[in-house]
């Protein structure tokens, strides 16, 4: 094992609690940012849940007051100067709309770019009234990923979602839960007891007739995957843009 994926291994924590299984972002001090090695662990996780008939549900939690800041800046700063981007992240956005299980998670603070577009392929999501869901894409001269651009119009509204995208602006626990990007906003000390409570109701449901189900309501999934794949063509290329260079520069700055 290579010593970053030995790494990544001790910043996603993947557990079982019966038919459960939970992966948890475990990188406080940068407060669970993710890097490439960390989103391979993370498919990885989810992958072998939906290959293992012992796993009837996905659950997705965090920490205390992050769950997570999105994308480690310092990655996006190495592909602007190198090109070198790999393909840990395509990868997991690929894999997410092909999710057949359900999929519960659990959002207490910080829930950024990824953080926040990670949930339109969830099932039900908890959060709690001090969460901010942010996806600062534009304010770093990128673009929406995830397949964001189209799902977030779809859920909220245009307007909402240009509140969102294009402004940027911090969605609370409450705000998110009324534009229906969340199912529920509970107290912190309830998150996760409601997580696995809803999880575990989920997991002893027959489980075809909640997969078939889950695909109904998906629907045909081409559409979604042609815009995740449209978003990260120009996510890679404003990567590469001078404003972007600048942006994540003036992140890693604003640390000294
Ligand atoms: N990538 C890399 N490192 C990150 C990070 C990220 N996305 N988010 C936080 N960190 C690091 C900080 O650099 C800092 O590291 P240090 O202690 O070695 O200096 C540590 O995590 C704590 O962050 P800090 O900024 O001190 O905490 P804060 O509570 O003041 O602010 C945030 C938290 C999340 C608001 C702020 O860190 C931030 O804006 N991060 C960038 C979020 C972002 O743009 N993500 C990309 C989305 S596409």
């Amino acid at each position: 094992m290579s010593a970053a994926q030995d790494t990544a291994e001790r910043h996603i924590l993947v557990s079982r609690e019966g038919a459960v299984q939970i992966v948890r972002f475990n990188r406080p001090d940068k407060k669970n940012a993710i890097t490439r090695a960390m989103y391979a662990v993370l498919a990885g996780a989810l992958a072998d849940g939906e290959a293992d008939d012992a796993v009837r549900c996905h659950v997705i939690l965090g920490q205390p007051g992050a769950f997570t800041s999105g994308n480690d800046l310092a990655d996006f700063l190495a592909f602007a100067t190198t090109g070198e981007m790999g393909t840990e992240v395509l990868d997991l956005l690929r894999l997410l709309p092909k999710l057949e299980k359900p999929v519960v998670s659990g959002v207490d603070g910080l829930a950024i770019g990824i953080g926040t577009t990670l949930h339109l392929h969830c099932d039900l999501t908890f959060a709690t009234p001090r969460s901010v869901f942010k996806t600062p894409f534009v304010d770093l001269a990128l673009v929406a990923e995830a397949g964001s651009s189209m799902l977030v119009p779809a859920i909220t509204g245009h307007q909402r979602a240009f509140a969102l995208l294009a402004m940027c602006e911090d969605f609370s626990g409450d705000q998110a839960a009324d534009a229906g990007l969340i199912w529920k906003v509970v107290p912190e000390d309830d998150l996760e007891r409601a997580v696995m409570d809803a999880a575990k109701v989920l997991a002893a449901k027959p489980p075809k007739a909640l997969a078939l189900t889950k695909r109904l309501m998906k629907g045909d999934t081409t559409a979604l995957e042609a815009r995740i794949a449209e978003e990260a063509d120009l996510f890679a290329a404003q990567l590469k843009s001078d404003e972007a260079r600048q942006a994540f520069m003036a992140f890693m700055a604003r640390k000294k």
